[in-house]
């Protein structure tokens, strides 16, 4: 990545004129079997030009109740002027009752709805994976409602590699998405909105508005390149590495985790049941090394990524393992 980025034919990105930018949002858009699509310099401002595009100000957005886009992305009201409804799902999985259920009828009273916002894998649920017919589903669903569908599909590739199939069968039935050239596809910087070209105009526009015009943006771009070329098979590798995290987890008393439930790269476990709280359950790990961090305030959640091998999960097993032992003894 570092070469590409080195040697990276460049031009001026706000005016269109950079080959690499250029490129890389060819490939993204073809990828994902849409019209176009637009780099950005991160998920959140990608969401952002997403659900500005797709919206007008004071409208209503559906979200799942613990959306990344709602828990993490305090821009997302304040820059939009959007009104968020939050809907509770299935570990991170709506489906069409669900919304229907905070849809409202036509009344001066209430903001129209407009957009269903959802995200697969679902970070908070611990990277649960929607498959084709989930997301079909909702789709057909919020159509027939007049709704559109954006998909916050940051680690996208990692539910289509989880599921064994083509991205495209879950990028279908979105008429936005974004994804992350960084995190598994381990890119430094950078993601990409992509849908129509109508949208990727909008788009283009909001993120200039937000000071994401980057001018010789080809640097970043040409690791991005990289990233969904020869990254995405990889993403396989972080998923087995999850299930050896998982699976020893497991087996430390205390801890209460289902491997089963870990679908991609992400592991969520309660360590309620060793009588610390997650944040200094965290603070123990990272003392050695180990990094982790808190979804509530037992809830505990490690990432597999790249550079993260067997050897490693060995080694923050063992970190937990001892970290466990001496918790139960204080205790
Ligand atoms: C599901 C999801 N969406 C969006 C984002 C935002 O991405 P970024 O950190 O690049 O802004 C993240 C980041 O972790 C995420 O997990």
């Amino acid at each position: 990545m570092l070469e590409a980025m080195r040697t990276a034919p460049l031009g001026d990105d706000v005016y269109r004129e950079d080959p690499t930018v250029n490129r890389l949002e060819e490939l993204a858009a073809k990828k994902m079997g849409k019209d176009a699509a637009l780099l950005t310099t991160s998920g959140t401002q990608a969401n952002l030009v997403s659900a500005l595009s797709q919206t007008k100000r004071g409208e209503e957005v559906i979200l799942e109740a613990d959306a990344h886009m709602y828990y993490y992305e305090g821009t997302f009201s304040a820059v939009s002027g959007l009104i968020p409804r939050l809907v509770k799902g299935q570990r991170g999985i709506l489906t069409p009752k669900g919304i229907e259920s905070a849809l409202r009828p036509p009344d001066i009273h209430f903001p129209p709805t407009s957009l269903v916002c959802i995200e697969n894998t679902h970070n908070r649920a611990g990277g649960t994976v929607w498959t084709p017919s989930q997301t079909k589903a909702v789709f057909d669903f919020a159509h027939a409602r007049g709704l559109k569908v954006h998909m916050d599909g940051a680690r996208i590739f990692n539910a289509a590699i989880a599921q064994n199939i083509d991205v495209r069968e879950l990028t279908q039935f979105a008429d936005s998405m974004m994804f992350c050239l960084s995190k598994g596809l381990s890119a430094p910087i950078g993601s990409l909105a992509v849908g129509d070209r109508e949208f990727i105009d909008s788009a283009r526009r909001y993120r200039k508005m937000l000071g994401g015009g980057m001018r010789q943006a080809g640097v970043i771009a040409a690791a991005g390149i990289i990233a969904i070329e020869k990254m995405v098979d990889r993403l396989k590798d972080d998923h087995a590495t999850a299930q050896v995290l998982a699976k020893g987890l497991m087996s430390i008393e205390g801890i209460a985790i289902d491997p089963t439930q870990v679908q991609t790269n992400i592991v969520v476990y309660d360590v309620s049941g060793l009588g610390i709280d997650g944040e200094r359950w965290v603070d123990k790990l990272n003392e050695s090394g180990v990094k982790a961090g808190t979804l509530e305030a037992s809830r505990v959640r490690m990432v597999t990524h790249r550079g993260i091998e067997k050897d490693d999960i060995e080694y923050a097993l063992s970190v937990a393992e001892k970290t466990a032992e001496e918790t139960k003894k204080k205790n």
